[in-house]
């Protein structure tokens, strides 16, 4: 499977069942990231009583931690609209000079996964960041000259799980770079309380905590286990969802007490019985695990180093002792 279809149908399975009811809409029902909002309220404000553009925003960071949503309350909070593209979708130069032409003074253009955006399109919007002029060819060959349009000025947001991939020009232009953290405990129990809040759900303390506790450090993840939650307190009891229930679903849906799923243990169980606790290489544990090194790199491996269970060497991935604990094998230097 190519790398493109693997991180979208991690996204897809997530998405699926998540409501566009349950999105924050405004800075105020945004949880957590306390810096990066403190810091986004400021330049908001400042822009508008400038009335000038905010400065183009990076928000980079691991999946589901709210990058899209961030971009959608920004443009909320500036009161315009938000356009919406994504990297690989932009193929042509026309079809970014289309974007880029039908904003409106003052609007927000989204990227989405700018990473991914041919480097010949990026020259294109080079300008347009700096300047807000559009440079274009017009006519056919040997008769083709280039011409200036003016752009409205505008806000570019581009999200990335990868800024290491983002070219330095363009990471360049981008006045406000910001990285998404995994949110707390305390933190996800807020989102969990507040999606079922919205969804109209009972949740006992204890279970919003419990949730919490094995969503990955992800909004997202806790949005989807919450329903699959859900599902079984409606079947199996009525309802309302408390911390046995809350304990039986998550153990079905085999999400262990840190929240990792069975990827993270086949990665992490691979680097310890195939290869003697490592270092390896990512290449090798990507074959190894049948997962692409750019899932294992961006989706799995952070929250692994976040949370001590590997480290990364400048020979490769070691697991450590936390990690032969986790899967119960005895640990040996
Ligand atoms: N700070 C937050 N407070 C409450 N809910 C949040 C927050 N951040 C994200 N969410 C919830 O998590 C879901 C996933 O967030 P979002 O789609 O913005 O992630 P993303 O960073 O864009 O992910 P990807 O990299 O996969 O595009 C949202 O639909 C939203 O419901
Ligand atoms: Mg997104």
């Amino acid at each position: 499977m190519k790398e493109e279809s693997i991180i979208k149908n991690y996204e897809l399975a997530d998405d699926n069942v998540l409501d566009n009811t349950i999105r924050p809409e405004c800075m105020d029902e945004y949880i957590g990231q306390k810096d990066v909002k403190e810091n986004i309220r400021v330049f908001v404000q400042a822009a508008k009583m400038r009335h000038e553009p905010l400065d183009h925003v990076l928000l980079y960071g691991p999946p589901g931690l709210g990058k899209t949503t961030l971009a959608f309350i920004i443009a909320h909070e500036l009161g315009t609209n938000i356009k919406t593209a994504s990297g690989p979708s932009i193929e042509k130069s026309g079809d970014l000079a289309a974007i880029l032409s039908s904003l409106e003074p003052g609007d927000v253009l989204f990227i989405d996964e700018i990473h991914r955006m041919p480097r010949y399109i990026e020259e294109i919007l080079y300008p347009a960041m700096e300047d807000f002029s559009l440079d274009i060819i017009v006519g056919s060959e040997g008769n083709s000259r280039n011409i200036k349009i003016d752009l409205p000025p505008f806000t570019l947001v581009g999200a990335t799980t990868r800024a290491g991939d983002l070219s330095s020009p363009l990471r360049d232009r981008f006045g406000i770079i910001n990285k998404l953290q995994y949110y707390s405990v305390e933190e996800l129990t807020d989102i969990v309380k507040r999606t079922a809040r919205v969804l109209e759900v009972e949740i006992d303390e204890e279970a919003a905590v419990e949730l919490a506790k094995r969503s990955r450090g992800t909004p997202r993840i806790a949005n989807r286990l919450f329903k699959r939650v859900r599902d079984f307190a409606m079947v199996d009891g009525n309802g309302v969802i408390d911390l046995a229930i809350t304990k039986k679903a998550l153990d079905r849906l085999q999400v262990d007490q840190l929240g990792l799923d069975n990827t993270d243990r086949d990665l992490l169980h691979a680097i310890i019985t195939k290869f003697n606790g490592g270092p390896v290489g990512v290449e090798a544990l990507s074959s190894s695990i049948g997962e692409e090194v750019t899932t294992i790199e961006d989706v799995y491996e952070p929250y692994l180093l976040q949370n001590g269970l590997l480290k990364r060497t400048s020979r490769g991935r070691v697991a450590t002792e936390k990690a032969y604990e986790l899967l119960g094998i005895p640990y040996k230097k």
